[in-house]
Order: structure tokens, then C-alpha cells, then sequence
């Protein structure tokens, strides 16, 4: 009686007493939380001690005295379960192994890393639409956080160069091209690689990174060399130039010919490729009577010419690696002329150049700076022969002539104002004419106001609007003088600059007898001058450009009047390598503007003349119907 219930007791103590226990096992926690709290109070035996068994989880727990410890910060991402082995010994026996286990619960806590911060690309310019210009394998960021998904948002750097790309989809970091590069438009787009783990910005946890990414269109050959001046280029498209020239009859001239609008001249209508052209003569050189520099387009007269007669050659200009090439048509009259004595327009031209240039610098016009001044006689027997004339000073050592234009031949040390003599001879006739020159050498740097700004379309059509309205009345003048004349042709000529370096086939402009008629002139003239038409209308011989340019002479006059056809107004500017360069230049040639060619209606030479066909070389995708406003009515047009 009464040790029933002690025994008991006693036998409960001593089981207690033996085993070591835990009221828990099974743990769940968040990673990147530190606990410093014990997770777990055992209970131990007084005869036994607990320790971490070999299959606990490396480093992650503790145990100081009967508390078990987290050991570490828990991730996920390297152990989403930890385990707690744990050993009661008495002395060297293992009485009791508990195991408590740690889940680790995911959480947000990675930001997204793109394994680059800047990447680029190469993207070739033919690239088709809607194709994989970078696949997502190179773009994607990495997160560490395993359910994460990624958002990705492409911003453009560029102005508009998201027109061009866009991501696959917004998981899908794949860059694709939406819209057909154009090097010449945008060579370079820059982008900035958004990229975020949640879907909402404003969500937390949110992680985001950025990279940059370039894209460089690579040129790619898709245009074939373009004749210029183009009479209408969008930049896509150049409705190429055809040229014409005159020559007399019975002489052979020695220097390559002068062609309106300009020189033969074409470019790589892929400017960002910029091929050399090689130029040929695809029919008219059989007679050969005309040959052409395969790098130059020179064209020159292998022979004379003994009665007047139209030849019509086709030239052709191809890419040096022979890839893609256009044609277009030079048309060539000879003439019978027995020419006469030359014509100065002017008796006195105004120049000015910086004290302190160097010999080979353009001396500028004047009244436009810096733009080149330009000296030009003409023939009014043979308006269409400025191949003939060929200039120089007379009496001032200072100053040469180089074609049209006048560069300084000395180290300018003094300032002050120099006249010369500039003379004018034709080759043909050996007549001679002579003008003065004023070159003012003056300290200050002539203001630079001439242009290199491009013009806009819309400057262009209001240039073409002012340029026809002039040309009307210019029209309007010549047919009171059509009675008197024959010839009836006006044309108002190209200006061009020139730079430094001796020049061949500089685009000199062609005056006719009529448009000299308009002078005032000062000196006794060979035949009564008529009335002046109005002034603005006169073509100044002066070029308007920069002195480093030579610009050519592109603007034409449409027929029928259209202001609008006029577009094209271009330099060129000579390479290093011995080409040119185009560039279209800028507002001021408004005012002084000298390119025009306009021939009136039912002019016989150049109804003539222009007859033919205009080559353009790409498939016919990049050349338009020929615009050009002297062609003659049911011209036919051929396209390559
Ligand atoms: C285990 O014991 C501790 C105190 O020792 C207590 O806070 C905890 O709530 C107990 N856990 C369970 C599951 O009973
Ligand atoms: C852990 O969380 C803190 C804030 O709670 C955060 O700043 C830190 O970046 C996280 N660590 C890791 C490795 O993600
Ligand atoms: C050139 O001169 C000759 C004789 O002097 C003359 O017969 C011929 O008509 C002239 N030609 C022109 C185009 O003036
Ligand atoms: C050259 O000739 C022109 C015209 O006759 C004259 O005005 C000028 O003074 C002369 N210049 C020199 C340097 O002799
Ligand atoms: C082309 O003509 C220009 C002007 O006459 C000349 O300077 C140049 O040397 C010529 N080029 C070739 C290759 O004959």
C-alpha cells in the first residue's frame, strides 16, 4: 500500500531521466533571416551530454548547452533544408540520435544581373524584317532566385530606334528588327536592357538591372553608283544626271570637256560603303572620238570633229568590285563655230582672302564669303564652249587662275587692296578678252556664312519656288529678245568652288550671249544691248560655297515651270584620294544661287540634246523616271 504509485513515479523519472527529447522537429524559416534566438530547447539527460552528429548540415547549427542554434543566415538558393542530427551520449555510447529538420522558404531576395553591361552588335543593313538580330541566350539575365520570372523592357537611347527593334516578348529578350535599316539614316542605335523579377514596379520585394545595348548597321551594297547631281534624291533614290556639252568643229581641244550640269561624276550610292567607280563608255567610243578616264570620268576628244554633228554616248559607272553599276547619257553637240572674241560680264570682280595666306588658297567672293570667287568669260558666238576659254593674270604674281577660280600664289604678308588682269582666251579662236580683279587682303577672317547646313525638302521647294518665279521672268524677258537673237537658249550657270589643288574637270558654267547682254555694260559692247531683264533673275558667275567645296551646278529648271522639280543642289568636294565628295549644301544659295539650266521651249539644239534615256542601275527599285526638265518631250527612259 502506497509504493504502487512511488514505484511508478520513480520508473517515470528514470525513463525521463534516460532519454533525451525535443517537442520539436520540424522548422520552417525564411532565408536571408538571422536568428538569435535558440530554435530549440532539448531536453538532456543529467548523465548525458548532446552533441551534432556527423549528418548535420555543415556549419549550420550549433548547440550551447541544451539550446540549439541556426548557425548561418539561411538561403535558398544554396540549401533550401537543413538537418540537425543530434546525439545523446553517456560517456562514449550513443543513447539517443534526433534529427530536426530546417526548411528554407524562398524569397525574393536576388536582383536580376545581366552578364554584361554594355554589349554591341554588328547588324548588316540588309537585314531582313521581323528576323533575329540577337538571340535571347546572348541578351537574358540571370537571377539566383529560382522561381523568379523576368520582366524585360527595351527603351531606346537613339531617337527612334525603337521603330527599328523591339524584344520578342516581355520574357523574351530576343531582339528582332522591325523595320529595314538605313545606314545613311541612323548607323548607330543605342538602347537601354530593362530588366525586373516581378511583373509591377511597385511590388516588394522588386529587383531590377539595366545593360546597354548598341546596335551598328553595317553598309550593305543595296544601291548602285549614282551620276550627280541627282535631280531628286531622297536619299534612297537618286534620279541620276545626264550631261551635256559642245564642242567646235575642226579642233580637237586639249583639256578634258566641260559638261553641264557638272563634271561626269558618280558615287557609290551606298555612301556608307563609298565603292570607287570606275567609269566606261558602253556605246559612242567607237568612232573614237571620245574617250573617258576609267577614274576621273574625264571625257575627252581623241580627235576633231569635221561637220557638226549630235553624239550621243552612254557611260557607265561601276562599282570597283564590279557589283553593281548605273548608265546614263552624256550627249556631245559639235558645233560650227567660228567663235568670237570672248566676253567678261562683269569689268571688275571683288575678291577677299585673309592676310597671311598660304599660296593655293581660294581668294572669296566678295560680296559672299566664303564662298569662291569665280571668274567666267564666255563666247557669245558659242555659249555652250566654256571647254574653250581658259584664264589667266597678266601682271600680278600674287594671284593665279585655276579654271574659273582665283587662288593666291604667295605667302599674303601685306594687307591692302590688289588689282590684276585677269585675261580670257579661246583655245578655238585665240580671241581674248580682260577684266580687273579686286582682291582685298584683309586681316579679319572672312565671316563664314556660307553653307554647309543641308537643306530641308521644304527649303528646297521654296528655293525651287523663288528660282522658278525668277526663271519665269527671266523667260518672259528673253522672249522680247528672241526676235533679235538666235540661240534662244538661257542658262544660268553653275557656280563652283574650287579648292587649292589644280582642277581639270571643274564644272564651269555656261553664260549665253543673252545673259551677258544683261550686264551693264561698261565697256563698249559689239552689238547694242537689249533691255535689261530683271536683275535678281541674272546668274551670277560667283559660286556659292565654302572655299574648300566645289559645288556643281544641279539645280534645273523644270519644264513647264514646276518650281517644285528643282531639288537638288550640290557640291562636290575633292578627296584626298583624288574623287569628290557630294554634299548638299546650304540656305545662302538662295540668293546666290548660278546653277540654273533652263533652255525654252522648242530651243532646236536642245531638243536635240536631250533626247535619250537616263540609266539607273539597281533592279530598277532606286531609279525613278527621269525628271530632268530638258529632256524632250517622248524621251524614252531606260532602267537598269
Ligand atoms: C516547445 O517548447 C517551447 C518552450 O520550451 C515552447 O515555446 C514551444 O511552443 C513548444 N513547442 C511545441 C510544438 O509544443
Ligand atoms: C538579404 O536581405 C536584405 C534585406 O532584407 C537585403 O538587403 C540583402 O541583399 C539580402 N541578401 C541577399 C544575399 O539577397
Ligand atoms: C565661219 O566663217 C566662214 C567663212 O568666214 C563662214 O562661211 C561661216 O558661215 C562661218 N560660220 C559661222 C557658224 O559663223
Ligand atoms: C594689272 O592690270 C590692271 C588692269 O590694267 C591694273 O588695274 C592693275 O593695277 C595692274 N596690276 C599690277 C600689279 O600691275
Ligand atoms: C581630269 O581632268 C582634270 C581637269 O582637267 C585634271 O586635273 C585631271 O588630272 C584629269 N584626270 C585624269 C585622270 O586625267
Amino acid at each position: 500500500m502506497g509504493t504502487w504509485p512511488l514505484l511508478l513515479l520513480l520508473l517515470v523519472a528514470t525513463a525521463q531521466a534516460q532519454v533525451c527529447s525535443v517537442n520539436q522537429t520540424f522548422f520552417e524559416i525564411e532565408e536571408n533571416t538571422t536568428l538569435s534566438a535558440p530554435l530549440l530547447d532539448i531536453y538532456v539527460p543529467e548523465d548525458q551530454q548532446v552533441t551534432l552528429g556527423p549528418s548535420s548540415t555543415l556549419f549550420a547549427f550549433r548547440i550551447r548547452g541544451t539550446q540549439l542554434f541556426l548557425n548561418i543566415t539561411p538561403d535558398y538558393e544554396e540549401n533550401s533544408m537543413l538537418q540537425a542530427h543530434l546525439e545523446c551520449k553517456r560517456g562514449d555510447t550513443v543513447v539517443t540520435q534526433l534529427r530536426v529538420f530546417v526548411s528554407v522558404l524562398d524569397v525574393n531576395d536576388n536582383p536580376p544581373v545581366f552578364p554584361y553591361k554594355t554589349k554591341q552588335w554588328g547588324v548588316p543593313e540588309d537585314t531582313k524584317v521581323k528576323a533575329t538580330v540577337i538571340p535571347e541566350t546572348e541578351l537574358e539575365a540571370q537571377d539566383r532566385d529560382r522561381d523568379d520570372i523576368l520582366f524585360y523592357t527595351l527603351q531606346e537611347v537613339t531617337p527612334g530606334a525603337s521603330d527599328f527593334f523591339s524584344l520578342a516578348g516581355v520574357n523574351r529578350p530576343a531582339l528582332q528588327l522591325d523595320r529595314s535599316l538605313d545606314f545613311d539614316a541612323l548607323p548607330r542605335m543605342t538602347f537601354q536592357l530593362l530588366v525586373r523579377d516581378t511583373q509591377e514596379e511597385n511590388k516588394q520585394p522588386s529587383h531590377s538591372a539595366t545593360a546597354t545595348l548598341i546596335l551598328e548597321v553595317q553598309p550593305a551594297d543595296l544601291r548602285p553608283p549614282w551620276f550627280l547631281p541627282c535631280v531628286y534624291s531622297d536619299g534612297h533614290v537618286c534620279i541620276q544626271a545626264q550631261y551635256h556639252g559642245a564642242v567646235p568643229t575642226g579642233h580637237r581641244l586639249p583639256g578634258p570637256l566641260t559638261l553641264r550640269p557638272g563634271p561626269i561624276y558618280a558615287v557609290d550610292g551606298d555612301r556608307g560603303i563609298d565603292e570607287r567607280i570606275i567609269y566606261s563608255m558602253v556605246t559612242g567610243h567607237e568612232d573614237g572620238t571620245f574617250s573617258i578616264g576609267a577614274d576621273s570620268g574625264n571625257l575627252t576628244m581623241a580627235k576633231s570633229i569635221p561637220s557638226p554633228q549630235t553624239f550621243v554616248l552612254m557611260v557607265k559607272g561601276e562599282q570597283a568590285d564590279g557589283a553593281r553599276y548605273s548608265v546614263t547619257q552624256v550627249t556631245v553637240e559639235a558645233l560650227d563655230a567660228n567663235g568670237s572674241l570672248p566676253r567678261f560680264p562683269e569689268s571688275l570682280y571683288r575678291g577677299t582672302v585673309a592676310l597671311g595666306s598660304g599660296p593655293g588658297v581660294a581668294v572669296q567672293d566678295a560680296a559672299a564669303p566664303p564662298q569662291p570667287l569665280r571668274i567666267r568669260a564666255q563666247d557669245p558666238e558659242f555659249p555652250d564652249l566654256n571647254s574653250a576659254i581658259t584664264y589667266r593674270i597678266t601682271n600680278n604674281s600674287n594671284f593665279r587662275m585655276d579654271g574659273e577660280a582665283v587662288l593666291t600664289s604667295a605667302l599674303l604678308m601685306q594687307a591692302g587692296v590688289f588689282y590684276a588682269e585677269v585675261e580670257a582666251t579661246n583655245t578655238v579662236t585665240s580671241g581674248t578678252a580682260t577684266t580687273v580683279l579686286e582682291v582685298q587682303v584683309s586681316e579679319q577672317e572672312p565671316s563664314s556664312t556660307a553653307g554647309d547646313r543641308r537643306f530641308s525638302t521644304v527649303e528646297m521647294a521654296v528655293l525651287g519656288g523663288v528660282l522658278g518665279a525668277l526663271l519665269l521672268l527671266a523667260l518672259i524677258a528673253l522672249t522680247v529678245l528672241v526676235h533679235k537673237h538666235y540661240g534662244h537658249r538661257l542658262k544660268c550657270c553653275s557656280g563652283k568652288a574650287l579648292e587649292p589643288q589644280p582642277q581639270g574637270f571643274d564644272n564651269k558654267a555656261f553664260l549665253t550671249k543673252d545673259e551677258a547682254n544683261w550686264e551693264p555694260a561698261p565697256s563698249p559692247p559689239p552689238s547694242p544691248a537689249p533691255p535689261a531683264p530683271p536683275k535678281p533673275a541674272e546668274p551670277s558667275p560667283h559660286s556659292p560655297a565654302p572655299s574648300h567645296r566645289v559645288p556643281e551646278s544641279p539645280a534645273v529648271a523644270p519644264d513647264g515651270g514646276s518650281p517644285a522639280a528643282v531639288r537638288s543642289i550640290l557640291t562636290k568636294e575633292r578627296r584626298p584620294e583624288g574623287g569628290y565628295k557630294a554634299v548638299w549644301f546650304g540656305e545662302d544659295i538662295g540668293a546666290e544661287a548660278d546653277v540654273v539650266v533652263l533652255n525654252t521651249p522648242g530651243s532646236e539644239v536642245d531638243g536635240a540634246g536631250d533626247s535619250g534615256s537616263e540609266g539607273g542601275g539597281d533592279e530598277g527599285a532606286d531609279a525613278g523616271p527621269g525628271g530632268r526638265g530638258q529632256d524632250a518631250p517622248g524621251t524614252d527612259s531606260i532602267y537598269f
